[in-house]
């Protein structure tokens, strides 16, 4: 399986910003994901269409939305369709982002209909799951993954493909803090998530991509992606200047 490497631009950059940096991947990257990996822009929706156009500067990147309402269309006001994103020439949609969950108030529920309806449009999916300091802190680290988990796909279509599903996990208190997971903690919690998905989508849980995310810099990319059950990881703040983000897609 290719290791995937992926920005998340959250609330950041418009849409002539969001292409010049991709711009500047490109020629940084001479037009190629490097082999055995491949990249994914998540970018805000305002800049989704510029990012995808300019992403076919690279071969072996695909861009991606933050987030997707689950319809095709409606009285969803200031919501985004898969439809939508797919005529942006978007590939992916971030699903259950724990910013998504905690500032905004989403359902596992929510996020399962979205990773659902998403699956179900052709869309590539990346579920996001992952514990709150003080739901780890009381021991709840595998009922926090198997509830998200479970809740996450539990309507996903029969025939998802493996490659059209990954999942992130970014322990909410390693994001934007500059406090990473220990080696420990990431191969605890990705063993876990690989036995849980296991459970829900039987063989296919060794091809489903398992990336971590939080706090991921240049300094650190290289040893989190040796560790067992890590194929990729999932990067914010380190992935908005073309030059760090590239150190991290070379990292190893
Ligand atoms: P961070 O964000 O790399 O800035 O911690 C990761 C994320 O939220 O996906």
């Amino acid at each position: 399986m290719k290791k995937i490497m992926a920005a998340n631009w959250k609330m950041y950059k418009t849409g002539p910003e969001a292409a010049a940096t991709v711009g500047e991947l490109a020629k940084l990257l001479g037009g190629r994901a490097p082999d055995g990996r491949e990249i994914v822009v998540f970018a805000p929706a305002t800049a989704l269409e510029r990012t995808a156009e300019a992403i076919k500067a690279v071969a072996g990147a695909e861009a991606g939305a933050e987030n997707m309402y689950p319809a095709e269309e409606g009285a969803f006001t200031g919501e985004i369709s898969p439809l939508m994103i797919k005529a942006c020439g978007a590939r992916w949609v971030l699903t259950g982002h724990s910013e998504r969950r905690h500032i905004l108030g989403e359902s596992d529920a929510f996020v399962g209909q979205k990773t659902a309806f998403a699956l179900a449009q052709g869309l590539r999916v990346m579920l996001c799951v992952g514990e709150t300091l003080e739901e780890r802190e009381a021991g709840g680290l595998q009922e926090v993954l198997e509830r998200q988990l479970r809740e996450g796909l539990k309507e996903i279509p029969a025939d998802t493909a493996p490659e059209n599903l990954a999942v992130a996990y970014e322990p909410v208190w390693a994001i934007g803090t500059g406090k990473t997971a220990g080696p420990e903690d990431i191969l605890e919690a990705h063993s876990l998530c690989r036995s849980l998905l296991g459970a829900l989508l039987g063989e296919k849980a060794a091809q489903t991509a398992i990336l971590y995310g939080g706090s991921v810099k240049p300094a650190n990319a290289g040893s989190i992606l040796a560790l067992d059950n890590v194929d990729g990881v999932l990067v914010g703040g380190a992935s908005l200047k073309a030059e760090s983000f590239l150190q991290i897609i070379n990292a190893h």
